[in-house]
């Protein structure tokens, strides 16, 4: 299974390309054509909601790291809540150049991480940044996101987009990596349910 490279986060994935796995109109806060993902909606409840649950369900409080973090949609929800020690990364630097929240930097996730010391963020948190990664990078990027955080992981992942842009595999599948305990896996097709493992 193929993902994208880098040079193809570009202003066609989050403002026009739908066709290759992209985003309509990401600064809008429209996500994917409903008839490709009709579980999600224009109104922003894609951000808002994923913040509203970190602050108010999971009580977060300290320092939280977004991997695939975009435009910051999540992380200036959760600075807006008074979550200030947010930080974010993100390996498109057009996304990064169309950041809303602060703290917000180009890298890749895994040589990122390896920069950090042990339990340097409180928290981490992704979503829909996964699916994005090949197969044999993700168990690195798994010890690396497991020596990082210091106290919970939270990831939403996309189960259900096309396999031609992203890795994807089922529920069972995700939850068999060696995550640190306690990290919270919630599919986006249903955003109430949760995965608590290890
Ligand atoms: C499907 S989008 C999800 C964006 C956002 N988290 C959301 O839910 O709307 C995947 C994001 O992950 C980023 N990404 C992909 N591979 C990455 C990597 N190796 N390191 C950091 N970011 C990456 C992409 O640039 C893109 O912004």
């Amino acid at each position: 299974m193929t993902v994208l490279n880098v040079s193809q986060y570009d202003e066609s994935y989050f403002e026009g390309d739908v066709g290759r796995g992209g985003y309509t109109s990401y600064s809008k806060w429209i996500k994917t054509l409903s008839k490709y993902a009709p579980y999600e909606s224009s109104k922003g409840d894609t951000w808002k909601n994923p913040a509203a649950r970190l602050v108010k369900h999971y009580k977060i409080n300290g320092s939280l790291l977004e991997l695939g973090c975009a435009y910051g949609h999540t992380l200036k929800q959760l600075q807006d809540a008074d979550i200030k020690d947010t930080h974010g990364i993100d390996v498109s630097q057009f996304a990064i150049d169309n950041s809303v929240a602060s703290n917000t930097v180009v890298g890749d996730a895994i040589e990122s991480l390896k920069r950090y010391e042990d339990n340097k963020f409180d928290f981490i948190y992704s979503a829909e940044f996964l699916q994005c990664i090949n197969e044999k990078d993700l168990p690195p990027l798994i010890s690396e996101m497991n020596r990082v955080a210091k106290h919970r992981q939270f990831h939403i992942i996309n189960i259900a987009v096309s396999p031609k842009y992203y890795n994807i595999k089922n529920m069972t599948e995700w939850i068999n990596y060696q995550w640190m305990s306690n990290t919270i896996l919630v599919p986006i097709t249903n955003i109430q349910k949760e995965y608590i493992v290890n």
